[in-house]
């Protein structure tokens, strides 16, 4: 198991964003998490990389029961990419620091790196295929270099569960087709993908599962082709859509 949820709740400002969720990851399994604006996506995964605890009921992630574990040591085995990063990345670092600083899942890089560390960091950004840019500030890159260097920073500690949080907004469609087929090969190599996204033409063929949020509860879980359906889907945003699958891609608009 890599994620075991039971019975999570979280209550902060006297709201409750998270709301009895039950989730169970296992191992080769890549996840869908669906939901409107503020239906407690981003909460559950800074959940999953401990910066938030239950306020009740049990998680237990890579074996790492919360609240009898070292925070920092489940952080290095997790990746986070997300588009709210980029705005707390120091403008002045350089790609090679900022793929650095993901050994130590830290903001900044403020620990001492070794010889082979920046070996390492070089060798992801060849495979990320920016190697020439590793020598610029991280202001002057664009949308698209910014979060491949973001997901050569999730890479650097060789993480087993590998989050994207809308990572893919303000791509164009030939960057996002990039860094779609660096996510199937990072899911063949045996990594857990959880993807986040509002956009249901991103969910690639290597996703099985899918978990759909609203008001913090969880609406449905469960094989994509028994969730992402007209039915269960009309039902979810309580409006009707459309939903048309093509090449292993879904689409869906309001009707
Ligand atoms: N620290 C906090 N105190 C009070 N409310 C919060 C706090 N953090 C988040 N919220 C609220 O919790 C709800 C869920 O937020 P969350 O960021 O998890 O939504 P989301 O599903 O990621 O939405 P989006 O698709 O817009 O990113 C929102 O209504 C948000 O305003
Ligand atoms: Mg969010």
């Amino acid at each position: 198991m890599i994620i075991n949820f039971n019975k999570v709740s979280y209550f902060r400002s006297g709201k409750t964003l998270l709301d009895h969720i039950d989730w169970q990851v296992e191992k080769g399994e890549h996840w869908i998490v669906l939901g409107l604006n503020g239906a407690g996506k981003t909460t559950l995964l800074n959940m999953l990389n401990g910066y938030i605890f239950p306020s009740e009921g049990d998680a237990v992630v890579l074996d790492h029961v919360f609240g009898q574990t070292i925070i920092a040591d489940l952080r290095r085995k997790i990746g986070w990419i997300s588009n709210a990063l980029q705005q707390d990345i120091p403008p002045s670092d350089t790609p090679l620091e900022i793929v650095l600083s993901g050994k130590f899942a830290s903001i900044g890089l403020w620990d001492i790196v070794e010889e082979n560390d920046i070996q390492q960091g070089k060798k992801i950004l060849e495979k990320l295929g920016i190697s020439h840019l590793k020598e610029r500030a991280y202001s002057g890159l664009s949308q698209g270099e910014r979060q491949k260097v973001l997901i050569g920073r999730a890479l650097m500690a060789d993480p087993q569960i590998l989050i994207f949080d809308e990572a893919l907004n303000g791509l164009d469609i030939f960057a996002k087709k990039e860094i779609c087929q660096m996510i199937t090969s990072l899911a063949q190599e045996d990594k857990t993908i959880i993807f986040v996204t509002h956009n249901t033409e991103e969910i690639l063929p290597i996703f099985n599962k899918a978990l759909l949020l609203k008001n913090g509860r969880v609406h449905s879980q469960g094989p994509l082709s028994e969730v992402i359906i007209q039915e269960n889907l009309e039902d979810f945003y309580g409006q009707d859509v459309d939903v048309f699958a093509h090449n292993g891609r879904f689409y869906i608009s309001a009707k």
